[in-house]
């Protein structure tokens, strides 16, 4: 399975850190952002990486991983040219999957657990998309899973009453369907193309499988996540006495 990196985006919420330079570029501890993401699917033996970044700082991600080879994989790069949403930034690795399944996930999510079983089961499913859940105390802040007999039946995006405490996280596996998926989604209303319509499609077929992860998971997306999930890496690096 081929694996890839959404890195695009506008980064308005780490203001004015990302006034010059990307998001993923910014250090979580001691590492550039995008490492951790990088380092999640390198663990889980993908080969094959596309990175999506966005307009004016491809060049930087190349100069800083190169072709791969450091980490033991093949790294493509593109450029996703506005921010027009997660799904649009997807919809740009459809020549790069070539017709394969494939395994994406977020930028600037960091993810303590090892997702090589989790790629080995979705190999076993015979359709669909596998999701990943992460069990929160607020899940009102995020999109919240309905989960029944191993199949997710719902996702509400920040529910006041939520369903459950699962709150959909920042990795992806689908069929190769996605693409065709994507192609008949409609902007928001905040004119983005929405992975939450893509994964609804899914649910709404009945063929969406997914996980719970066991170990630290936080997006790196606002000084407060930012500062979560260096402290998490800094305490796994150097553990208290
Ligand atoms: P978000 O955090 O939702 O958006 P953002 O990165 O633009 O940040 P902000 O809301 O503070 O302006 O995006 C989550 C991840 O999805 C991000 O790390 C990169 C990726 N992404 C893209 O690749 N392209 C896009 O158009 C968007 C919106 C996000």
């Amino acid at each position: 399975m081929k694996g890839i990196i959404l890195a695009g985006g506008l980064g308005t919420r780490l203001l004015p850190c990302t006034r010059v330079t990307n998001k993923h570029l910014l250090p979580v501890y001691d590492k550039p952002m995008i490492y951790y993401p990088l380092g999640t699917l390198v663990h889980a033996g993908i080969k094959e990486i596309l990175i999506v970044s966005g307009k004016g700082h491809a060049g930087h991600f190349l100069e800083l991983l190169g072709d791969g080879r450091d980490f033991g994989v093949k790294l493509s790069y593109t450029v996703q040219e506005d921010p027009g949403g997660i799904a649009q930034a997807l919809g740009l690795a459809e020549d790069f999957a070539d017709e394969g399944r494939i395994v994406v996930i977020l930028g600037d999510n960091i993810v303590e657990d090892d997702i090589k079983d989790y790629i080995d089961n979705f190999e076993k499913q015979d359709k669909g998309a596998k999701l990943f859940l992460k069990e929160v105390p607020d899940p009102e802040r995020f999109g919240v899973a309905e989960v029944r007999d191993g199949k997710i039946i719902s996702i509400e995006e920040k529910p006041k009453q939520p369903k459950s405490n699962f709150a959909a996280i920042g990795i992806y596996m689908y069929d190769d369907k996605v693409f065709d998926v994507i192609k008949t989604l409609k902007p928001s209303v905040r004119g983005e193309l929405e992975i939450t319509d893509v994964n609804n499609f899914y649910v709404n077929q009945g063929i969406a499988t997914y996980e719970i992860l066991k170990g630290f998971w936080s997006d790196a997306g606002k000084f407060e996540s930012l500062a979560r999930a260096s402290d998490f890496v800094r305490q796994k690096e150097r553990p208290a006495a």
